[in-house]
């Protein structure tokens, strides 16, 4: 059984300065709710209730946005706001939160290395809470976890993009098993166009099992001088061992202005609930 989940959360948001200047990028809000609550409540209807955040300077409005405010709930106490906070009340209800630091801003694969101290020697998943998805039916992540338990190896969730932007990505090439299934046989951190195998990227969402943390140790930087991800996956791919997944859904990137208007714009017009 996954019970685990990492959250990244130490990068600077660079692409939505100045909003990130003060701010992380994940209490950005789409409408009323911040993208790193939706993050984890996809964790949760997973059943990853053990959340694990590897943070970094400048981020402890995370650590209060899943805590209690006293003031606030004293301030709001039997008046109609309190539905306002009812889906968070429950998350921290359900939920345990732990916290560890990347002190050096070296790389997602760097990051999941960090959070080898809340996680431990156990399968476990991963979320980019920038890549903000709607799961058909089931959540991506809940999708995953079904998928780990059949075929106990490391997975990755995948979507065919533009090929002119496979440079934002990692891309994946494979055997195909299904129409939304992958073994992976080959991956590249960020290629150029001409370079790129597939137009298979990587999204935010992985289930990663334990012998990563040993991988990523000896993995050396890559891509842009950081310890890639990636790079780690590659030596599990080549031992058979890394599936990739066409998931059933919709994904926004809101890492980008444009994909953050354009979640904002889908979330108002298709599941907005107005507060009182
Ligand atoms: C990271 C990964 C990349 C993946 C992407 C998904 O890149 O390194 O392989 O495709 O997340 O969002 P980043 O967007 O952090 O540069």
């Amino acid at each position: 059984m996954i019970k685990k989940c990492l959250f990244p959360v130490a990068g600077y948001g660079t692409r939505f300065l100045p909003a990130t200047k003060a701010m992380p990028k994940e209490i950005l809000p789409i409408l009323d709710k911040p993208l790193v609550q939706y993050a984890v409540e996809e964790a949760a209807e997973a059943g990853l209730c053990d959340v694990g955040f590897v943070t970094g300077r400048g981020k402890r409005a995370i650590e209060d946005h899943f805590d209690t405010s006293y003031e606030l709930e004293h301030q709001i106490a039997g008046t109609g706001k309190e539905k306002a906070l009812e889906g968070i009340r429950a998350l921290i209800e359900q939920c345990t939160f732990s916290y560890t630091r990347q002190t050096t801003m070296r790389g997602l694969g760097d990051a999941i290395l960090k959070g080898e101290a809340v996680i431990g020697d156990e399968p476990f998943g991963v979320v980019l809470a920038d890549d903000l998805c709607i799961g058909d039916g089931r959540g991506v992540l809940a999708q995953m976890v079904g998928l780990y338990n059949q075929y106990r190896c490391s997975i990755v969730a995948i979507e065919e993009v533009p090929p002119d932007q496979t440079s934002s990505y990692g891309v994946i090439d494979g055997e195909k098993i299904s129409d939304q299934l992958v073994r992976v046989t080959n991956m590249v951190e960020k290629p150029a166009p001409e370079d790129a195998p597939t137009n298979l990227a990587i999204i935010g969402r992985y289930i990663l099992t334990p012998d990563i943390f040993d991988i990523l140790r000896s993995t050396e930087p890559g891509k842009n001088g950081e310890v890639q991800i990636t790079d780690a996956l590659m030596e599990q791919a080549s031992q058979g061992c890394v599936m990739a997944y066409k998931f059933s859904g919709r994904r926004f990137d809101c890492g980008s202005v444009s994909g953050y208007v354009e979640a904002t714009n889908y979330f108002y017009e298709n599941l907005f609930d107005e507060h009182p």
